[in-house]
């Protein structure tokens, strides 16, 4: 896959991977309104020893809470764009949180053995990954058994798929339906490793 041309071809209110010079507004405080950090950790059950992998984490809206709340364990973020996880490093870093770790993604393989986590989530990433089957094999590899998968979309988003559409991928590719919530703004939905 051309990184580079998917990038280029998003403009800040168009299709594709979201560019890092609009990383700012990722930020912005008016996004708790919509679904904030202390909302998704209610929906993934985390305990201080989660093992958890965020995709596309841009810059770490959602990453700081969680490993604040994972504190004996590991949060491994992994993002198609450096400049993505660089803002997050810095922001993680400036917190004092030493349990991050940072990989960048090729768009189609995991650097993670099989069965290795716990808990993976995407905020706002799903529905802008080009090889969403790809993927799916890829977390159903690297979760323990029993493992979820965290998917939240909100509203706004040009990118954004239908709940329909996701469950009918993960049911095809070996995943469970566990549990789903959501408002006039998003929609979350966790499913567990069959
Ligand atoms: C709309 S941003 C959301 C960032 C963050 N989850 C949040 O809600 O603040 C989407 C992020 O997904 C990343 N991304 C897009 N395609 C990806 C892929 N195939 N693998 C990993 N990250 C990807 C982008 O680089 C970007 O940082």
């Amino acid at each position: 896959m051309n990184v580079e041309k998917n990038i280029d071809r998003k403009s800040f209110s168009g299709k594709g991977v979201f560019p890092a010079k609009y990383a700012f507004t990722l930020l912005l405080p008016i996004r708790n309104i919509v679904f904030s950090p202390k909302k998704l950790i209610s929906l993934l059950n985390l305990r201080s020893d989660t093992k958890v992998l965020e995709i596309g984490s841009g810059p770490g809206y959602f990453s700081i809470k969680v490993a604040e709340k994972i504190k004996n364990e590991k949060l491994y973020l992994f993002d198609i764009q450096k400049e993505m996880l660089d803002y997050a490093k810095k922001r993680i870093e400036k917190k004092g949180l030493k349990n991050v770790e940072y990989y960048i993604a090729d768009g189609k393989t995991f650097p993670f053995e099989s069965n290795f986590f716990d808990i993976v989530y995407m905020v706002t990433v799903f529905s802008e990954i080009e090889e969403k089957q790809t993927y799916i094999k890829e977390i159903h590899r690297i979760l323990k058994p029993a493992g979820l998968v965290s998917i939240s979309e909100t509203a706004g988003d040009p990118d954004k798929m239908s709940l329909e559409e996701i469950k009918k991928l993960f049911s095809d590719f070996g995943f469970k339906e566990d549990n789903e919530s959501g408002s006039l703004f998003y929609y979350s939905v966790n499913f567990k490793k069959l």
